[in-house]
């Protein structure tokens, strides 16, 4: 049974907020720590329903994967092309980085592999991976439209390749930097916009050769097959993407301070902070620092009074998944908010574009969409609110408008609290912890 959570305006929100490790290199962590030899230590790992079904998938491949407290995760590797064939079909449940990553994990092994998902992932494209794997020499047999369920067969010797990305996605450039790896050769994947680097970063940590040149087509990066990557310790920063509730929340809701501490800043994900801070949010970056090669920082934000900008298309792989908060955001500033370039928001675990839209609108919000383009017309005197948001197995569609809720004049419910513990599991505690209201009933949120 699908359970409601409704949230009502907060109190003034105070104190410390631990978001939970970051998504994207949690996914990493395990799929190199199995692709390894020797032992991994994680610390932070998000343990999130995404992440959890790549360490199943992990053990599915024969690597050895143990959680030893929380957050605290070991993986024994079986080196690379040194994965088994899984005997079962690989459940990636909602996540897209999941299966991506795992698609190009499993191209590099001659073995045959079953990923299936949930009913967002199945209507998720997978062509996008499969093209750049097919030159690579590996068979993939989807759905119609690339779509899962779909089966990966690895070739005996796996072609390296020199590709270009058709759509900024760090999913498709890991999942053809992962299949390099089991190339001979060079693999070098061209990003003409540049998107997140932690595949890159992490290779490296775990001593692959991975080389980086900035030319006139873009962003040239290149990987040295068959190296012998060798178990690290990692530390997972918190989640740059997840940081964003609540300092959208403490941003929104008046009399707010919150210190949120150890989040990524990597430019690369850093999008909406910048944003924000266009905006005139009053957030301070401390105690700056890099962990296992993530620059991270404590950061502390205050109520602010924002106001409209126009984003930049340019800016959208660095903020990709923060929009729907972004937009809530804009909602409570003064003046419209023009965010622009969205198309790849349309393939995100829903059509976050519609689902951001329409959500506003039924709080009240007066929204545009022109083509790729969304504009939100802050009232800047605060969203009605009063409605009840489908999240369609969305995790950031709920909890962007939970925060919604926490500043509008009357209550916003979701209709499916599940989709939350994709990405960041005790969310609702976290916050009440600090002065939200979100509950499962009307009356007590
Ligand atoms: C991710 C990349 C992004 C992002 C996703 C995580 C990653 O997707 O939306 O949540 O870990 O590489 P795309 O690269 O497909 O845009």
């Amino acid at each position: 049974m699908p359970q409601p959570l409704f949230s009502s305006r907060a109190r003034p929100l105070t104190g410390t907020v631990r978001v939970p490790g970051d998504k994207s290199i949690s996914h990493r962590a395990l799929i190199l720590g199995g692709l390894s030899v020797g032992k991994t230590t994680i610390e932070g790992l998000l343990e999130g329903e995404d992440v959890l079904a790549t360490a199943r998938a992990m053990r599915a491949f024969g690597a050895t994967v143990e959680h030893l407290g929380p957050g605290r995760w070991r993986v024994v590797g079986r080196g690379v092309g040194g994965l088994d064939e899984p005997a079962d079909v690989i459940d990636c449940g909602n996540a897209g980085t999941g299966m991506r990553l795992l698609m190009g994990t499993a191209a590099g092994q001659p073995i045959t592999t079953f990923f299936t998902g949930d009913g967002s992932l199945r209507r998720r494209p997978m062509g996008r991976v499969a093209a750049p794997l097919a030159q690579m020499g590996v068979k993939i047999v989807a759905r119609d439209g690339g779509r899962p369920p779909l089966a990966v067969i690895g070739p005996e010797t796996l072609m390296p390749i020199t590709y270009t990305l058709p759509v900024a996605s760090a999913q498709v450039k890991s999942a053809i930097l992962l299949a390099g790896l089991a190339a001979p050769g060079e693999t070098t994947v061209i990003e003409p916009k540049w998107t997140r680097d932690h595949t890159e970063t992490m290779l490296r940590h775990f001593g692959a050769e991975v080389r980086v040149r900035d030319d006139a087509d873009g962003r040239h990066i290149t990987v040295v097959g068959e190296p012998d990557l060798t178990g690290r310790p990692v530390i997972v920063p918190a989640d740059p993407s997840s940081a964003a509730f609540p300092a959208v929340a403490a941003l929104l809701v008046e009399g707010s301070e919150i210190t949120l501490p150890g989040v990524g800043t990597n430019p690369l994900r850093f999008g909406l902070f910048e944003t924000l801070l266009e905006m005139g949010a009053d957030i301070e970056l401390t105690n700056r620092r890099i962990e296992a090669g993530e620059p991270v920082a404590d950061l502390i934000v205050r109520h602010s009074r924002l106001k409209g900008i126009d984003v930049p298309p340019e800016r959208a792989p660095s903020m990709i998944d923060e929009y729907p908060v972004l937009a809530v955001a804009a909602a409570h500033a003064e003046g419209a908010t023009v965010m622009r370039g969205l198309d790849e928001l349309r393939v995100k675990e829903s059509d976050r574009l519609a689902a951001t839209a329409n959500g506003l609108a039924a709080c009240g919000v007066r929204v545009a969409v022109d083509g790729d383009d969304l504009t939100v017309h802050g009232a800047g005197n605060g969203v009605p609110g009063n409605a009840t948001i489908a999240v369609d197995l969305d995790h950031r569609i709920a909890m962007a408008f939970l925060v919604l809720g926490m500043a509008a004049d009357e209550t916003v419910a979701i209709d499916d609290e599940a989709a939350i513990a994709t990405s960041f599991p005790g969310f609702k505690d976290l916050m009440n912890g600090v002065g939200a209201a979100i509950g499962t009933s009307g009356a007590t949120a």
